[in-house]
C-alpha cells in the first residue's frame, strides 16, 4: 500500500505523456511564454510502462493518461497496450480534448483503453475557439462521436465553468448530452487558480441549484469510477451529472491520487510544486526495488492538501498543462 502521513492510500495514478497541447485553453495555459519540456526530458513509453509497473506493485490499480494533450504524442496506443500487460491494473483511461480523436478512437479501444474523458467547455463554435485559443468544436464533436461508435462509452464530458465566460451554457450542455444519456456523463469542474487567478470559480452548489430549478435531480449511487465527483441523475432525461468541487467542498482528506509528470517528476499533490524526479533515478540504473522505495518516500512527504478557496486563499502552484489535471 502507498500510504502517506495522513493515512491516505494511493491507488490512482495520472500519467502526463506530454506537456504540449494543440489547444491553449485560457484557464490552463498562458497565451505565450511557455517553456516546453525538451524531447530528451520526456519519459519514453518503455520508461513510463516500467514506472507504472512499480506503482502497480505498490498498490496502484487505476491509471489515467493525460497531457497537455495526450493524443499529440505519437502512437499512444503503443503505451496503452504496454500498460494493458500490467496485470494489477483494472483500468486504463484517457483524458483528451478530442480534437484528434476521430482518427484514433478505434485503435485506442482495440489497444485496451477502458474509459475516456473529454474536456468540453462550450457548445458555441466561436466561443469554443476563443476559450481554447483556436480549437474547432466541430472536430471535437466528431471525435466524441467516433469514440461512441468505437464502444468507448460511457464517455465523461468535463466542463470547467467560468463566471461571465461560459456560465450561460450550463443548461445547454445538459440538454445537448441528454440526447444520449446512456453514452455520456456530464461533469462540472470548479476552476482552480494556478498562480495568478484570472477567472472566477462558480461553486458547484450554485450550478446544482440552477439545474435543479429546471429539472429534477436524483442522487445517483452507481459507480462511475470518478472518486471525488458527486453524482446525480436528471429524472426527466436520464442524464447523469457530476460535480467536482475541489474548492467549495474540498476533498483532500480522501485523496487517493498521484501524478507522474511527462519528464518523470512525481507530483504528489496537484497544488504543490515540490516534485522529486523519478527519471534521474531510473536513468541512473535504479532497480525496481530502489524505485519503489523512492516512491514510498515521496508519497510519505505529500502535503495535506491545497489552501485555495472559491475566492482567495492560496493559489495552486505551477502550470496545469505540465501537470495533467
Ligand atoms: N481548473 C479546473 N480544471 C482545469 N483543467 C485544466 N485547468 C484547470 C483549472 N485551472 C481541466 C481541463 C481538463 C482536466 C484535465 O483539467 O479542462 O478537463
Ligand atoms: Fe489531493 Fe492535493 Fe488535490 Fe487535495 S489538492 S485532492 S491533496 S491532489
Amino acid at each position: 500500500m502507498l500510504l502517506d502521513r495522513f493515512q491516505r492510500e494511493h491507488t490512482y495514478l495520472r500519467v502526463s505523456v506530454t506537456d504540449r497541447c494543440n489547444f491553449r485553453c485560457v484557464y490552463c495555459m498562458p497565451a505565450e511564454g511557455m517553456d516546453w519540456m525538451s524531447r530528451e526530458d520526456l519519459l519514453s513509453y518503455e520508461e513510463i510502462a516500467r514506472l507504472v509497473g512499480v506503482f502497480a506493485a505498490l498498490g496502484v490499480r487505476r491509471v489515467r493518461l493525460t497531457g497537455g494533450e495526450p493524443l499529440i504524442r505519437r502512437d499512444l496506443e503503443v503505451l496503452v497496450e504496454a500498460l494493458g500487460r500490467i496485470p494489477a491494473l483494472d483500468d486504463i483511461a484517457l483524458t483528451t480534448n478530442a480534437h484528434r480523436l476521430d482518427g484514433c478512437a478505434q485503435q485506442l479501444k482495440d489497444a485496451g483503453l477502458t474509459r475516456l474523458n473529454v474536456s468540453l467547455d462550450s457548445l458555441q463554435p466561436e466561443r469554443f475557439s476563443q476559450l481554447t485559443r483556436g480549437g474547432s468544436l466541430k472536430k471535437v464533436i466528431a471525435g466524441i462521436e467516433a469514440a461512441q461508435a468505437a464502444g468507448l462509452g460511457p464517455i465523461k464530458i468535463n466542463a470547467v465553468i467560468l463566471r461571465g465566460e461560459n456560465d450561460d451554457e450550463v443548461e445547454d450542455l445538459v440538454e445537448f448530452f441528454s440526447q444520449a444519456p446512456d453514452v455520456y456523463v456530464l461533469r462540472f469542474i470548479e476552476y482552480m487558480p494556478f498562480g495568478t487567478r484570472r477567472h472566477v470559480t462558480v461553486p458547484a452548489l450554485e450550478l446544482r441549484e440552477r439545474i435543479a430549478s429546471r429539472w429534477t435531480l436524483e442522487p445517483y449511487g452507481g459507480w462511475l469510477g470518478d472518486g471525488p465527483a458527486k453524482n446525480w441523475k436528471i429524472a426527466e432525461t436520464g442524464l447523469r451529472v457530476g460535480f467536482i468541487s475541489p474548492l467549495s467542498e474540498k476533498f483532500c482528506a480522501g485523496c487517493n491520487r498521484l501524478r507522474l509528470m511527462a519528464d518523470g517528476h512525481l507530483r504528489t499533490c496537484l497544488s504543490d510544486d515540490g516534485t522529486p524526479s523519478l527519471r534521474d533515478l531510473l536513468r541512473g540504473g535504479a532497480s525496481d526495488e530502489d524505485l519503489g522505495a523512492a516512491i514510498r518516500a515521496m508519497v510519505m512527504n505529500k502535503i495535506e492538501g491545497h489552501q485555495a478557496l472559491v475566492e482567495g486563499g492560496k493559489s495552486f502552484e505551477g502550470v496545469m498543462t505540465r501537470i495533467g489535471g
